[in-house]
Formats: structure tokens, C-alpha cells, sequence
């Protein structure tokens, strides 16, 4: 794993911003990862921005979303279609039919697992995988306990992660207690990967990762056996882990 250590939020959005648009360039059929959350939002915001300035175009990238809340419409505000839309994908140049979001508002959620799960491998896997992480550890939806060979499925929220989201619903009862996520082994098989860690509440997960073993009961630290992971992480974020190794 390699760790680029940046000042603040800023910085780890446009460094984040910067690989991504580079990688487009190179690559302009590449299939993206995305993540939800606070983290990524200004590494979109970049995007937006290059796209707009200098006509970078993703008009043949296809996206795939870690996560979806169970029982969210894609209309509804709080659904990470609506986040996604928003935060990028209304703002540049891609088709929105090859930017995929698992579907949370389905009958029958063990065959949207399969077919999400499915549509991946036949799109030749995730080149580049954009993840945030929870204080928890988790990555996607995947809450600690989740073994690490699991597929995209349907998980129960850990309470943190409800109360961690609750900022973005009016009442705590209103954040979805289930969710359906990329597996650890789905995720595992991105090609590459980038995990944005940003604030003083993610320093403590931060450290746990790069100290503790490989581990289900914390799910980021099975990124110790990928390959290629580079870690952006702000100095609020890593001041932690300074202070936990002394
Ligand atoms: P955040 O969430 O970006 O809103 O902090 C990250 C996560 O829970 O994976």
C-alpha cells in the first residue's frame, strides 16, 4: 500500500481528481468504481471542473456504485443514484445508461445482487476503485464481520454507520437500516484502487488499518493484500496515526 499524505480536504480532492482524469485520458473506455459519502465529493467537484475547462470526456467510461440503500427510490434525495446524479454524473459528458448504482427499490434483492454482480464481470471488472472509509472500517457497506469472500449482498447497517448517515435525514428512524453493497471479493478484484481519507474521525480507522492484521472484524485491512492501493490521506487524518504509533 502506498500513502500520499496531502494537507487537507482540498488537496486529497484534486490529487484524487488529478489520477482520475489522468487515467480517463489514457483510457477513455475505463470502468470506474465510485463511492458515496462526504469524502468524494470534492474529488467530483474537480471533475466537474476539468470537464468543464478542458473538455475531458467520459462519454465511453462505464461507473459502478459500491452501494444503495434498500427501499430508496432513485428519486428520492437520500438514495445514492440521487447523490451520484447530482454530485457528478448530470455534470458531464457520460451516459448515464452505462453508470450503474444497484438498485434499491427492487421485488426480489438477491436477483438485483446477482445480475449487479454479473454486469460487472462482463464489463471486464473495475479498473479503478474509489473507496472512502468508515470509522468502522468498512468499505462499501461491507461492516465488519462481513467475510471477505463475499459478492455484492444485502447487509444489515451497523448502528455507527445509521448514526454516522443520520446527517443527511431529517430523523435518525429515516436512515435505511439495510442496505445492498459490492462484496469484499468484488471489490478486491478492482484492478486498482484508491482510498480518500480526510478529518481527525477518520484518523482512528486510519491507524487501525495500517497497524492492525488482516482482519473480518475490520474490513479495510484486507486492502493490505491488494496489490496496487494508494491512500490519499490528509494530515488531520494521519496526525492520528502518528499519535497511536508513538
Ligand atoms: P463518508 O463515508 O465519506 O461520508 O465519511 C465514508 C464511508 O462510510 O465509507
Amino acid at each position: 500500500m502506498k500513502i500520499i499524505e496531502v494537507n487537507n480536504y482540498q488537496e486529497m480532492s484534486q490529487k484524487a481528481a488529478e489520477y482520475i482524469i489522468d487515467k480517463v485520458c489514457h483510457f477513455p473506455r475505463i470502468t470506474l468504481g465510485l463511492a458515496t459519502g462526504g469524502t468524494p465529493i470534492g474529488t467530483y467537484k474537480n471533475i466537474i471542473e476539468d470537464h468543464k475547462k478542458n473538455g475531458t470526456s467520459y462519454q465511453n467510461v462505464t461507473t459502478f456504485n459500491l452501494d444503495e440503500y434498500i427501499g430508496l427510490s432513485p428519486e428520492n434525495k437520500n438514495s445514492y443514484r440521487y447523490f451520484m446524479n447530482e454530485q457528478l454524473f448530470n455534470h458531464i459528458d457520460i451516459n448515464k445508461k452505462n453508470t450503474h448504482v444497484p438498485h434499491g427499490n427492487v421485488e426480489d434483492y438477491q436477483k438485483e445482487c446477482t445480475r449487479f454482480e454479473e454486469l460487472i464481470s462482463k464489463h471486464g471488472g473495475i479498473d479503478l476503485q474509489i473507496l472512502g472509509i468508515g470509522s468502522n472500517g468498512h468499505i462499501g457497506f461491507n461492516e465488519p464481520g462481513t467475510s471477505f469472500t463475499s459478492t455484492t449482498h444485502i447487509v444489515n447497517l451497523a448502528p455507527s454507520t445509521i448514526k454516522a448517515n443520520a446527517r443527511y435525514f431529517n430523523r435518525l428512524e429515516d436512515v435505511p437500516t439495510k442496505a445492498i453493497t459490492m462484496g469484499i471479493s468484488t471489490i478486491m478484484k478492482s484492478k486498482e484502487i484508491i482510498l480518500l481519507v480526510s478529518g481527525e474521525n477518520k484518523s482512528e480507522a486510519l491507524s487501525k488499518l495500517l497497524s492492525a492484521g488482516v482482519q473480518e472484524s475490520f474490513p479495510a485491512s484486507v486492502l493490505k493484500n491488494h496489490p496496487y492501493v494508494t491512500i490519499i490521506a490528509d494530515k488531520a487524518a494521519v496526525a492520528g496515526l502518528k499519535v497511536h504509533c508513538k
